[in-house]
């Protein structure tokens, strides 16, 4: 029968010990978690914003492969490191771990403590009190999206949270409160490992939780109900985009060096820059549409057959099907080319 002791500040050392115990009996023998080091948990940390681990596992294993340490990935070149990367979307995560290693390869000494990792590229609460958690040990809890579902369960909290970094903010002082602070690294990744694999948006696992007994949602039977987000209202963008082949090469759009969310990566180009109108390009039927969500943009992406622009404008440049392989595509427009491509 399991313990349904509420989760008050008196019960704490009950539900870090009942967490601990679980993570480590059941924990995912993840190749970060395996020999873990600071550079494996960097890399898998920046990796893991905004991706799930079944995603990540053959990239991590590939960038250790071709960058097994700081030195390695300082050294790199960019187009190298963002080669690596395709597919993992959100770029700029890439080119801040590179810019990151690079700043600490300058460096006499690693720093130790959340705050002064927050000072380097890419890093945010989140990161910095992961990384530092599991290879310092450090007194700093982690709250993600995973975390909130959890406490706001635990606490059966009502509150209507504006967004998720309302959340975040509004349960930082419980996760502080709950930090096991003499295994802060395996804590916090007990809390990720629970939110991951028990403590789902859909369908929980409350049969399996090991801290079902302190959990007020568990106990009202309605798990499912928290946390409370007001919802987010989805804005609609309709991208029309032209598809050009010509002996054997492909028409792509290569964004220049200064772009910040693309640099020197290619696309399909959109009518704009193929120097036509949205109607211009639309005037056939697709040959396929693609829909996709990024943050609060629901994007419905339209591709059509188009001549090759004349004069070619700058930006655009004909890539070789053979060749295509060897050019960082955006994940998305790589699967769509191939499937154009039969
Ligand atoms: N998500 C973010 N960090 C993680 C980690 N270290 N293990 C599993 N999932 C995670």
């Amino acid at each position: 029968m399991a313990n349904l002791t509420p989760l008050t500040s008196a019960h704490t050392p009950q539900f870090r010990r009942a967490l601990l115990a679980w993570y480590r009996q059941h924990a995912r023998p993840l190749p970060w978690r395996e020999c873990p080091s600071l550079y494996k948990t960097v890399v898998s940390e920046f990796m893991l914003q905004q991706t799930q681990v079944k995603t990540v596992l053959p990239y991590f294993a590939r960038w250790l492969e071709a960058l097994p340490d700081f030195t390695a990935l300082a050294r790199a070149p960019e187009s190298c490191v963002l080669k690596l990367w395709e597919g993992l979307g959100y770029y700029t995560r890439a080119r801040n771990l590179h810019k990151l290693a690079q700043t600490l390869v300058a460096r006499s000494e690693i720093p130790r403590a959340p705050a002064d990792w927050r000072e380097l590229p890419g890093i945010g609460p989140y990161t910095a009190a992961a990384i530092t958690s599991i290879t310092f040990h450090a007194p700093a809890a982690v709250v993600d999206g995973n975390v909130v579902r959890i406490l706001a369960r635990l606490t059966a909290d009502a509150t209507p949270h504006k967004d998720g970094l309302r959340a975040v903010k509004a349960f930082t002082p419980l996760a502080d409160v709950l930090l096991n602070r003499r295994h802060p690294g395996d804590h916090n990744q007990a809390m990720m490992e629970l939110g991951a694999t028990v403590c789902l948006r859909r369908n929980p696992r409350c049969e399996i939780c090991p801290v079902r007994g302190f959990c007020a949602a568990h106990r009202a039977g309605d798990p499912e109900t928290y946390p409370r987000l007001t919802a987010k209202r989805m804005e609609q963008v309709a991208i029309a985009r032209g598809w050009c082949l010509r002996r054997g090469q492909l028409l792509l759009h290569r964004a220049p060096a200064t772009s910040r969310r693309l640099a020197d990566m290619h696309e399909l180009p959109t009518a704009d820059q193929l120097g036509l109108t949205t109607d211009e390009l639309a005037r056939t039927s697709p040959l396929t549409v693609k829909k996709r969500g990024i943050t609060r943009y629901q994007i419905t992406e339209s591709i059509y057959a188009v001549p090759p622009p004349k004069p070619l404008p700058a930006d655009l440049r004909w890539v070789p099907v053979d060749g295509l392989d060897a050019i960082t595509l955006s994940g998305p427009h790589r699967r769509w080319v191939r499937e154009l491509l039969g």
